[in-house]
């Protein structure tokens, strides 16, 4: 590891008080001089750290992503994945995608603060600002058949609610397929995409893309997206980001380990605000209406429709009616 990388490490993990420069030189094996250093760059590239005659301490209020900042709070088992951040970057997905194919392990995480070309389902854009979102890709070896893959991205759906739960107190509700909601305004989406093995034509890796507004203000968002989306934190000092990151990762792999026993379906039907609701769906790009009954064992919405029949939807996007 490197200086800069060590000493963030110890600062993060004493995020609030004062680590001496001796105690930071020892325990990274190095100078004094190469500890200063590594704090300079440090707070070149943003963090705020208090010097004073006693040493370091890293602002109880900083709020920067980082490997190191994200690994704190993962689980023991999952503490030796590769987790990757970038200030910015195009996509984490397609980074992610390149580094499937160059065989990254199950769980690799690519991270950054801000996405130059975030992208999200039905080829839309996704506004990916710098400094109040979380970008992120993990991913994931499943040994999965083609068919039960749609399951990865329900999985995330629910492995990400319950790490907005654990960490604040709200409650977030997903909107099918994979959109996260809280008080009415998505804060979340999430586009899974499969990496081919052409050789075998089998599936090799999937890659869940999470991007998740985590304090951006109201009026940082473009007109469009004003009156639907919204941010998780009202509270915009709580320093949150990393251990959201790292707690969606653990929940993630924790479910993915039995993703075709379908253990999460029952979370991810309490979350959903449109089973029980009159809802429209696009067919033939036409506004169609249904009643949401529930969810299949693969993810796909059962509905009935006015005339009585009940079908499944497998892929598009929903809204509810309103009354
Ligand atoms: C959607 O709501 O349409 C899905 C949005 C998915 C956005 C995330 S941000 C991280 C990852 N990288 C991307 O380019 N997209 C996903």
């Amino acid at each position: 590891m490197s200086v800069r990388k060590d000493v963030l490490h110890i600062l993060e993990s004493n995020k609030g008080s004062c680590v001496s420069g001796q105690e930071l030189a020892e325990m990274s094996g190095v100078s004094r001089a190469a500890v200063w250093k590594a704090i300079k760059s440090l707070m070149e590239e943003g963090y705020e750290i208090e010097t004073s005659k006693k040493g370091y301490a890293l602002s109880p209020s900083s709020d920067i992503l980082s490997a190191q900042g994200i690994r704190l709070y993962l689980n023991e088992e999952y503490k030796n994945i590769q987790v990757i951040v970038y200030k910015t970057i195009g996509s984490t997905n397609a980074e992610a995608k390149l580094l499937a194919v160059k065989n990254a392990g199950h769980g690799t995480t690519i991270v950054a603060e801000e996405q130059t070309q975030g992208r999200g389902r039905f080829g839309r854009d996704f506004f990916s600002p710098s400094g109040s979102g979380i970008y992120m890709s993990i991913i994931l070896k499943p040994q999965l058949s083609i068919e039960n893959s749609v399951l990865v991205t329900t999985a995330a759906a629910v492995a990400i609610c319950q790490a907005i739960e654990k960490i604040t107190d709200l409650s977030p509700r997903i909107k099918w397929v994979n959109d996260i909601l809280i008080d009415d305004r998505k804060v979340c989406g999430i586009l899974t995409e499969a990496v081919t093995n052409f050789e075998s034509g089998m599936m090799d890796s999937v890659v869940v893309g999470i991007g998740i507004n985590v304090k951006t203000k109201k009026d940082d968002f473009p007109p469009e997206l004003r009156d639907i989306a919204g941010s998780i934190l009202d509270n915009k000092d709580k320093p949150v980001r990393n251990r959201l990151a790292g707690e969606i990762i653990n929940n993630l792999l924790n479910i993915s380990k039995s993703l075709e026993d379908r253990g999460f379906m029952q979370a991810y039907k309490q979350r959903s605000m449109v089973l029980g609701h009159h809802i429209l769906y696009k067919k033939d790009n036409q506004w169609q209406e249904a009643y949401a009954l529930d969810i299949d064992d693969y993810g796909g919405l059962i509905v009935q429709r006015p005339d009585g029949q009940k079908i499944t939807l497998n892929s598009g996007e929903v809204s509810i009616k309103k009354k």
